[in-house]
């Protein structure tokens, strides 16, 4: 299952590409492969700025209430702030099952630039044999399970700039854990005083207290 989510509000995205103008980037292959035929990329590490960057975005993913509902993180990883200017992409490759010392269920892109603003980078996935092309606008994000193939095409003209990061589920097993984040997507469009709202609520509650690990 690949989720698109309206994960940061533009007031964040803004914010966040403020610091593109003036951070230091560093050549993205320091994680990963150094082949630029595979990866090729940048990104900010500064000592400086990252610490900051990385400071709002943990906060804004766990008081973020509809994401940590649908999804249930467990813990997550350092974001990614990278930039894809004119011919860079990310070859096909699939992501490590651990990172930061952590299991790694879904991974994320979450778009900054407008898809005006560049060609190409698309972010394409493997699913089923099918090729599925992602090229979203600033603040939505693609949530997809880690282990699906994917890659990013090149750009071609314009800059594109994202934030990648991981994360581990409170639900282990990938089958529930999609039946429960199918289930509170439904939930949560149910007005409040719908009559069985709260009986569904209970059984939410209920099957991610059998399934969950803290
Ligand atoms: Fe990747």
């Amino acid at each position: 299952m690949i989720h698109v989510f309206d994960m940061l509000p533009l007031s964040i995205v803004k914010n966040i590409t403020d610091f593109y103008e003036f951070c230091d980037f560093t050549d993205g292959s320091w994680s990963g492969s150094a082949n630029k035929e595979l990866k090729y990329n940048e990104q900010i590490l500064d000592e400086i700025h990252y610490p900051s960057l990385v400071q709002l975005m943990d906060k804004y993913i766990s008081e973020n209430a509809e994401f940590n509902y649908y999804f249930l993180p467990r813990g997550h990883t350092h974001p990614n702030f990278l930039r894809y200017k004119e011919g860079m992409h990310y070859a096909w490759h699939n992501d490590m099952w651990i990172l930061d010392g952590m299991k790694t269920d879904y991974s994320v892109t979450c778009f900054l630039s407008s898809p005006d603003e560049y060609e190409g980078g698309e972010l394409v996935i493997e699913v089923g044999g099918k090729e599925l092309e992602y090229k979203l606008n600033p603040g939505q994000a693609v949530i997809y399970q880690t282990g699906l193939n994917h890659s990013v095409k090149k750009v071609t003209k314009g800059e594109r700039k994202v934030i990648t990061w991981w994360f581990c589920s409170m639900i282990d097993n990938s089958r529930n854990r999609e039946i429960i984040t199918e289930f509170s997507k439904l939930l949560a469009q149910l007005e409040p005083e719908h009559p069985l709202k709260h009986k569904f609520e209970t059984i939410r509650h209920n099957l991610i207290r059998e399934n969950a690990i803290i």
